[in-house]
């Protein structure tokens, strides 16, 4: 097969296509129908109501998955970074996110991932944080967003969305900001 491979171009580009599209099938299509807890809602999960929504729209809108992910990988610094006062938090498993479409995984961490963070902070410390994060974390680079921090009706959407992120697993000890 591998001299044939050698003397045929036809043949080496067909075998790595067929291999390619294997190995998607395996990787993507295939696990999902072995394992069906991927796409069943975690116990705790909720569906998302009118207004986080909207505040949902408004965070793909703004961009702020530019600079957060959200998703707790199984590293040991993600877990310690979402943790609350010395519990680490549980990392991201596929239940937690059936009604998000799209996901707001994304890629790149220039600030912290978001994903456990619903409950984290009250209502007041998101407004202010949005109006101005050097208001309350001196240095940060997160920019401030004067023109959704001005339309009360958006900041509340946007901070109920938030206030959903990572709550379908019940996981902080004491303190938990419902709004
Ligand atoms: C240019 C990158 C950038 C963008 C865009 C951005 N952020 Fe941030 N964000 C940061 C950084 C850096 C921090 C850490 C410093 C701080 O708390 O201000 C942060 C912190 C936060 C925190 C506090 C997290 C914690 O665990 O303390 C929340 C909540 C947050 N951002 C939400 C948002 C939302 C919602 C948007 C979109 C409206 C957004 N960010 C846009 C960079 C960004």
């Amino acid at each position: 097969m591998l001299s044939r491979a050698d003397n045929s171009a036809t043949f080496a580009v067909g075998a790595a296509l067929a291999f390619f599209f294997l190995g998607g099938l395996l990787t993507t299509v295939v696990p999902p129908m072995v394992d069906k807890s991927w796409s069943r809602p975690a116990p705790g999960l909720k569906k998302y109501t009118p207004e986080q929504l909207k505040g949902r729209a408004i965070y793909v809108r703004e961009g702020c998955w530019y600079c957060h992910t959200q998703q707790t990988r199984t590293l040991v610094a993600d877990t310690k970074r979402s943790g609350w006062k010395g519990v680490d938090s549980p990392i991201s498993t596929p239940d937690e996110f059936v009604y998000d479409t799209p996901h707001m995984f994304g890629t790149k961490r220039t600030g912290p991932d978001l994903s456990r963070v619903g409950g984290k902070y009250d209502t007041q410390w998101h407004k202010t944080h949005f109006r101005n994060p050097r208001d309350l974390v001196p240095g940060s680079i997160m920019p401030p967003f004067p023109w959704i921090a001005d339309k009360p009706e958006e900041l509340g959407a946007l901070i109920a969305y938030i206030q959903t992120l990572g709550r379908a697993k019940d996981w902080r000890p004491d303190q938990d900001y419902e709004k």
